[in-house]
This record gives C-alpha cells, structure tokens and sequence, in this order.
C-alpha cells in the first residue's frame, strides 16, 4: 500500500482553499436518488476521495448515471431501478447505510447489508432502523442483509442520542413518506444543513437543521438542482493544525468560522490568535501551552473528527494536557502511533493524558483509520527527520490530496508507491 514520505521541520506559511466536505457530499450523493425526474442534479466542489469514488461506484450499480468535469458533478438519476446494494459495494465504506433511506422513499424497498469502514470503535446503526420502523417501515436481518420495505408515513421520532448518520438518514427516509415527520434529539451538525439545502433546492421541505427539532413535511416529488457543498470544516482544521505545530503562518480562504468555533477557542486556550476575516481563517504559530481538558462531543462541542489531528498538537504543547473521548470512547488507534514518533500520551478508558514534548523524531507509522491518518501526517510535518506513513489508503477517504495541499504551504511530502 501506497505511503507518505515526509521530511520535517519545515515551517508552512500561504494560504488555501479547502475541498467540499466529505461528511456532506456522501449523504447529498445519496440523497440524488428521490430523484425521479429526468432533471438533472449539478453538485459543485465534489472533493475527489477514496469515499466519494465508493459512493459513485454504489450509485452506478443502481442506474445513476454521473459525470464529473474536476470538482462538479452531474448526476442523471431518473433511470436508477435497483434498490439492492450488493455486499462487495457495501463494505467499501460506512456510508453506504444513508442509501438505506433513500430507497425506501423512492421506491419503497431496499436490500443492503451492514456497512463497513469501522476501524474507530463499535459503529451500531440501531437507531437508524428504530427510526425506520417507526416511519412504518419493516425490517427484516437475514444472512447480514437488511431488507426494509412498506409506505412510509409521517411521525414524531425521539432520538436516545444525537447522531449524525440516523438524523441525515431519517431526513432522506421522510422527505418522501405521507404526512410530516419530527425528529427530536437531531444531530445539530453543519452538514445535516447541508443536506436540508440541497433537499430543500430539489424541492423538499426539511426545517430545522442546526437546531435540536428538525420537521420535514413530506412531499409527492422532487427534481433536479444545482448545489455547492460547504467546505470540509475537518480538513480546515487540520490545515490549521499544521500551522499551529510548524511555527507558520496560514490562511484557509472559503472556511466557515461558524463550523469551526470550537477549536478556534482552543486555539486561544493555546496561546494562539486566529484571525478571521469574512470566510478566511488565519491561523500563526507560536509556542502553544497545554489545554487542561478537551471533551469531544456533538456539534457545536470538539468534534471527534478533530480529536487525533488535535492530539498532535497537544503532544507539542507545554504541559499536561487530557482529551475525553465521548463519541467514539475506543477512538485511539493513532496513540501508540504517536507515541511512537516520541509523544508521550498515556491512555486511561475513554481519556488519554498527554505529556507535552520538545521534540517528535521521525519514523515509521501506521495510519489505522482516516483521521488517525492525519494525526500522523501532522506529526511527521513538526518532527525532525524522516517520517513515512504507510497504509495511507485510509487517509485518502477524507482528504483529498493532502500531501499536495500541504506541500503548497511549504511541506515536504512525497507519496510513494511503498518504502
Ligand atoms: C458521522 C461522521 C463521522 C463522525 C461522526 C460523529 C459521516 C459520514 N460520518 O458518523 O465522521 O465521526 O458522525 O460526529 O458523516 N450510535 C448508536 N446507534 C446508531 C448510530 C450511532 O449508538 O444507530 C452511536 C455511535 O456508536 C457513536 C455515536 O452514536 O458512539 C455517534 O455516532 P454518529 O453520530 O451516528 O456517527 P456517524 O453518523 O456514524
């Protein structure tokens, strides 16, 4: 498997734009499927990721036609007429599961089995189905296939726990079902407004995202769009990162303050001063402090997403610093890696307490999962010597280009086929 070279020290200074954001684009990809109409969908700043790619490869299988001229899209859906997902294209990735929505809206069936892509701990999809169920959907598990079918109605759903996935899928599930559904306890995340806009461009009517009650009226059909993707806010924060741990200088041009408030306020915990002008973020480097505790939570608290790539950073700030992990409580593959590379983080239950240092030193590392990945890119670019990060596979899900994307700021990395 392919894998980055990076030769550390360098300080990174210039500005950049940030790709569409992944946890938007996948469940707006999926949503292009309660299309019916010969309408065409034109999807703008489509990052080109390992996840995007499964997503297509998913949509093709089921009669989407698609074709892409750089980061624009032009999605012909009103030919899809299969609505079983086949095991080798499920397993790809675990977004897979928001089909599971929109083909029981359009077509009142749907087959696929368990997803996969769950190196971050145990990933049920309970809520998910409950909600389902309690649109009027039956659901059958046989052989780790789940076919859901029936009519969906409209109905007051309560979430046990705000999760992303079962709101964006309950939202996809209900834009098409009879009557209106509310769903309380909804993950308050960015991109689920994401999804609201473009549902809502197809001719939708979903209200609420960003906030705890989301209702979407149902409605008989919907047609094509035109529609931008917000900026990957995880991919800006660990450009940021970067700049944090280099003693640099850098501006994310197009970020949203808004998605970003959290670690921005970290920063200054830090002793850091982001500057924000507009829809730029600039971010400059300086010697950083620990941050006594970090608790990852739903928007608008840490996201988890951010929580290896910030882990770098702690491991180079002055001090003692603590991460609690609520979302994801095993999510800390990229420790031993880190510690590795010289940090020095020792890990207690779903809390890790990590000693800063002076110094990381180059070596060998593992990328075990996507944002596992970036904690170790980061590192590489503040450690002195050599650093190759292998199995970089993973990292490609989510960022795309990032060797590229940091060597224009002045890094050194080079991404080899294998050492
Ligand atoms: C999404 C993001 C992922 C991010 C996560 C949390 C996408 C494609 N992925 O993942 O990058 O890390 O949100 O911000 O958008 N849970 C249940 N039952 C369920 C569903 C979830 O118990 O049916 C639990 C999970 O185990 C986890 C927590 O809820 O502890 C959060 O998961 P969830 O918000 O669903 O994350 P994902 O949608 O999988």
């Amino acid at each position: 498997m392919a894998g980055y070279l990076i030769q550390g020290g360098r300080t990174l200074r210039g500005k950049i734009t940030v790709h569409g954001a992944k946890n938007s684009v996948l469940p707006i990809l999926a949503a292009s499927l309660l299309n019916r109409s010969p309408e065409p969908i034109r999807l703008e700043g489509v990052p080109d990721l390992y996840d995007v790619r499964a997503m297509l490869s998913i949509l093709a299988n089921l009669g989407v036609q698609s074709t892409s001229q750089g980061s624009d899209i032009v999605l012909r859906t009103d030919q899809a007429d299969c609505y079983h997902v086949p095991e080798f294209l499920m397993r790809e990735m675990r977004s897979s599961i928001f089909l599971l929505g929109p083909l029981l809206g359009r077509f009142g069936k749907a087959s696929v089995c368990y997803p996969g892509g769950c190196a971050i701990g145990k990933r049920p999809i309970d809520l998910h189905l409950s909600g389902l169920q309690a649109l009027g959907a039956i659901i059958e598990e046989k052989d780790g296939y789940i076919h859901a079918r029936g009519k969906l109605r409209g109905a007051t759903i309560t979430l046990a726990y705000p999760s992303v996935g079962a709101t964006e899928n309950l939202i996809l599930a209900a834009v098409l079902a009879r009557g209106v559904t509310i769903i309380q306890n909804a993950a308050r995340e960015p991109e689920i407004e994401d999804l609201q806009n473009f549902l809502n461009k197809m001719g939708a009517a979903v209200e609420g995202a960003g906030s705890h009650t989301i209702t979407i009226k149902g409605v008989h059909e919907l047609g094509g769009a035109s529609y931008k993707v917000y900026p990957d806010r995880i991919a800006a924060g660990t450009y940021l990162i970067a700049a944090a741990i280099t003693g640099g200088q850098v501006t994310l041009l197009d970020a949203y303050p808004e998605h970003l408030q959290s670690l921005l306020q970290l920063f200054v915990q830090a002793g850091l001063e982001p500057k924000i002008d507009g829809h730029s973020i600039t971010l400059e480097g300086k010697p950083l402090k620990a941050v006594p505790e970090v608790v990852t939570e739903p928007f608008p608290g840490f996201p988890t997403d951010l929580q290896p790539p910030l882990m770098t950073m702690l491991a180079l700030c002055h001090g003692v610093s603590r991460v609690v992990e609520k979302v994801f409580p095993e999510r800390f593959h990229h420790v031993p890696q880190l510690n590795k590379i010289g940090a020095r983080i020792s890990l207690r239950g779903n809390t890790a307490t990590i000693h800063g240092v002076r110094r990381l030193y180059g070596v060998t590392v593992r990328a075990t999962d996507l944002r596992a990945g970036a904690a170790l890119v980061l590192a590489g670019l503040a450690a002195r010597g050599e650093t190759y990060v292998s199995d970089i596979k993973h990292i490609e899900r989510g960022y795309e280009n990032i060797h590229l994307a940091l060597n224009s700021l002045g890094a050194r990395i080079e991404r080899v086929a294998s050492t």
